[in-house]
């Protein structure tokens, strides 16, 4: 599907297999949540806008470049909070801006229990976190909290996703890139990801 970007990485693969693992340890989760996501960030930012500067080395001036675009990470609240420091590591300049939102475990329609955005947009680009994209519906709540807060340039990143939930966002915001490290097989009855790897938010904070 166009906008979708699936990582072929080896090393994504590889430690993506440890964290579906059911007997992987709270601690070694948390570590492999934030390993993927910084290497999803180096494939994610591959197109950030640069503009010329010129810098001194010790022996002469030269032209490079710095990141023109201000990046707004917007992790939803769980899970999306452990991917955080894998991308700050490489965008360190980046602001962080939260948004609460949990998946009612009935109706699974997304809840939005926080939002602490101020009125006018602060960075010119955003990249959602959040480890599942399962119905979908918790992503396309977030890209519209951004849109009326005036954002352009939006992408969603995560880990495991769901054809369902793909292609509902996909419905909703057409120009949205979906960045994942594996499109999974279905959704189960109650709207797991299948084979996915659980709930990401228990097995990160040792709630289950
Ligand atoms: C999980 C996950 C996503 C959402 C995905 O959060 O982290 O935010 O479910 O499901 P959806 O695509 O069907 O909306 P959850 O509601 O479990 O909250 P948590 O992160 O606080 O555990
Ligand atoms: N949220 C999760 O944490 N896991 C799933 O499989 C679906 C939604």
């Amino acid at each position: 599907m166009e906008k979708v970007f699936v990582s072929q990485h080896p090393l994504i693969a590889h430690k993506l297999g440890i964290l579906r693992d059911k007997n992987t340890e709270h601690q070694k989760f948390r570590e492999l949540v934030k390993e993927i996501a910084g290497l999803l960030a180096y494939e994610v930012t591959a197109d950030l806008l640069t503009e010329p500067v010129q810098v001194e080395t010790p022996l002469a001036v030269t032209s490079c470049v710095v990141l023109k675009e201000k990046v707004g990470l917007v992790p939803i609240l769980r899970a999306g909070l452990g991917m955080v420091e894998g991308f700050w590591g490489f965008i360190p300049s980046a602001e962080v801006w939260h948004i609460g939102i949990y998946r009612d475990e009935h109706t699974l329609k997304p809840v939005e229990y926080y939002n602490k955005l101020p009125t006018e947009p602060t960075v010119s680009v955003c990249l959602i976190l959040d480890p599942m994209l399962a119905t979908g519906g918790s992503a396309s709540a977030t890209v519209d909290v951004l849109k009326r807060w005036g954002v352009k340039k939006i992408k969603f990143v995560g880990l495991i996703g769901a054809p369902e939930g793909i292609a509902q966002l996909h419905k909703k915001h057409p120009e949205v890139p979906i960045h994942l490290a594996s499109v999974d097989v279905r959704l189960n009855d109650i709207g797991y990801i299948l084979p996915g790897l659980g709930d990401a938010g228990d097995r990160q904070f040792g709630t289950a």
